[in-house]
Order: C-alpha cells, then structure tokens, then sequence
C-alpha cells in the first residue's frame, strides 16, 4: 500500500470514529463542543465536512476572538469561521430585578454590578450553563439562587429582598427614625430559600449540604425538635461541644427559627 493510500486509511478511520462517537451521543441531537471542532481539525477532516457536521448538528460554544484563533490555529479556514460563527449561540441575556433596587449582584461569586433605583440589571457577559446569583443589599437577608442560561435567551429574575429585623447585625435600618422602641421586637422568620442560604453560610461546614453530617453529626435524623434547635441556636447549650456551647453569632431569633424549620426538611 503506498504512504498515500495507507494516509487516507487512517484519516478515513478517525473520521468514521469520529463521527460515529458524535452520532452514538447524539441524544436527541447532540451539538459539536469546541474540543470535538478541534479534534476535526487537527485530525485532517477537510473543513468542508466539518461545515456540514457542524450545520447538521450545531454547536455549543461561542466564537470569541480567543475561540477563534484557537480554531485557526487547528486549520480553520475563514470560510468555517463564518459558518462557525453564524451558528454559534447568542450569548444569553440575565435580567435582574429586585426590590427594592440598589442591590448589588454577584454571579459566581464575582459582583458585576448593582441594580438600580427601578431594581434592573441586564447583564449579557454571561456564558450558557449554571450560574449562581447571589443579591445583597445591607439592612437586608441575602438571597441566593440557581440559574440555568440558554443560548440566545433571556432570562429574567425577580426577587423581593426580605429586611433583616431592625438591630439584627445586619440590618442598618435600625435607628433610622432615632426613636428608641420599646415596643415588642416583631419576629421576621425568613422564609425557605433565605434559610437555606443562611444554613449554607453558618451550619453546612460543619453539618453538610444535606445536612448529612461532617464534623457535626447528621441532622438528617436529629431527635430535637424546631422550637429546641432554634433554642440551642440562639442561647446555646451548656453541655453541648463547642461551636452549641454558646449562642451562634449573628443569628437572630427569626433566623433560628428559619434555619430550624430548613433543618426539619433536610429529615430523611
Ligand atoms: C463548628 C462546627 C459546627 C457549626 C458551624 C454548627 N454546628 Fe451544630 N453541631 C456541631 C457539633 C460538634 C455538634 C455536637 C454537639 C454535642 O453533641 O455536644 C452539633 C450539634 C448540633 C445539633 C444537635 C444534634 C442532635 O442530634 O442532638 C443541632 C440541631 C445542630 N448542631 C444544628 C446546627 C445548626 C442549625 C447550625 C447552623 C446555624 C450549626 N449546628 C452549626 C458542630 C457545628
């Protein structure tokens, strides 16, 4: 066999490979990822055919000017970068809403930026995939929550942002009006999705996501009931090991209560 013929073997080969591993993911239609473009390439499939695999699966990246010297780089001629780059997902488009607004908004962890007095932020920076949107606001509970991002979409969240109870170590709200209360401090128990994220931020350390247990014993099973764990929460326990020898900084009654109620759910 001459080093032509035997050449085209191989190539033939890796692109029957190639191809059948796309077809047998192909479930329902499974979009060609950046890594399997480059794979093509550098495998001496002629562009052309990544073209039509490409227009007859999709793709699921974007063509960002990295992205694209990536591919060059790989062998992509301009004509596939255009084809590329006509498929390529819109980036999508989270808008957040709070109220009230002037609420500052982490993606990921990373601030990027601050709802304004209407409460709206658009931002378009985002990849498709999961995101975690936290908003914060002082004198106000944390909100937490999980996004999926689809290519081209937007995605538009709303969220009421709950007041921390006035003299709560976050509130700061507290002597607005400079009247001193004496009246009975109103009770705010945080509702679920603001305990969760208090039971994250305080107790999953130590006590799991699910409450599974780590250092801490599992609460999956705890024989106290609501009202105790808020107690235990709140005043502490002297027999108990430390962190529940003492009140858990930074809790306040309503969140105890929250979290106590959180923690009932996490029973198996
Ligand atoms: C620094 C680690 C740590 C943190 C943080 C922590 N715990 Fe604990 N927790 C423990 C340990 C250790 C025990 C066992 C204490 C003992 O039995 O003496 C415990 C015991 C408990 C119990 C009693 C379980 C039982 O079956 O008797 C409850 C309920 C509980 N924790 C809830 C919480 C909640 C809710 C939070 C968050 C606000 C939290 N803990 C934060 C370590 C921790």
């Amino acid at each position: 066999m001459g080093r032509r013929a035997r050449h085209g073997c191989v190539l033939a080969l890796f692109c029957a490979l190639v191809i059948a591993c796309i077809a047998q993911s192909q479930a329902p239609v499974k979009q060609l990822t950046k890594g399997q473009v480059v794979q093509l390439l550098t495998g001496d499939v002629p562009a052309k055919r990544i073209q039509t695999l490409a227009v007859e699966h999709g793709i699921d990246f974007q063509i960002t000017p990295g992205t694209e010297q990536e591919l060059r780089k790989a062998g992509a001629d301009d004509a596939l970068i255009s084809v590329l780059t006509q498929l390529a997902p819109k980036a999508p488009l989270l808008i957040v809403t709070t109220v009230p607004g002037g609420a500052e908004v982490l993606i990921d962890g990373k601030l990027v930026g601050v709802t304004i007095a209407t409460g709206e932020l658009r931002i378009s920076t985002l990849q498709p995939g999961g995101h975690y949107v936290l908003l914060t606001k002082k004198g106000y509970y944390d909100r937490g929550k999980d996004i999926d991002l689809k290519g081209g979409e937007t995605l538009t969240i709303s969220e009421k942002l709950l007041a921390t109870p006035p003299g709560s170590d976050t509130g700061s709200h507290a002597n607005v009006s400079g009247t001193p209360s004496n009246s009975e401090p109103t009770i705010i128990v945080p509702d679920e999705s603001v305990a969760a994220e208090l039971y994250r931020r305080k107790c999953a350390g130590c006590h799991g996501s699910m409450g599974q247990g780590r250092v801490g014993p599992s609460l999956q099973n705890a024989s106290l009931g609501e009202k105790e764990i808020a107690d235990l929460l709140v005043k502490g326990s002297s027999g108990k090991k430390a962190p529940h020898g003492k009140p858990i900084a930074g809790l306040s009654l309503g969140d105890a209560r929250g979290i106590a109620i959180y923690v009932e759910t996490l029973h198996k």
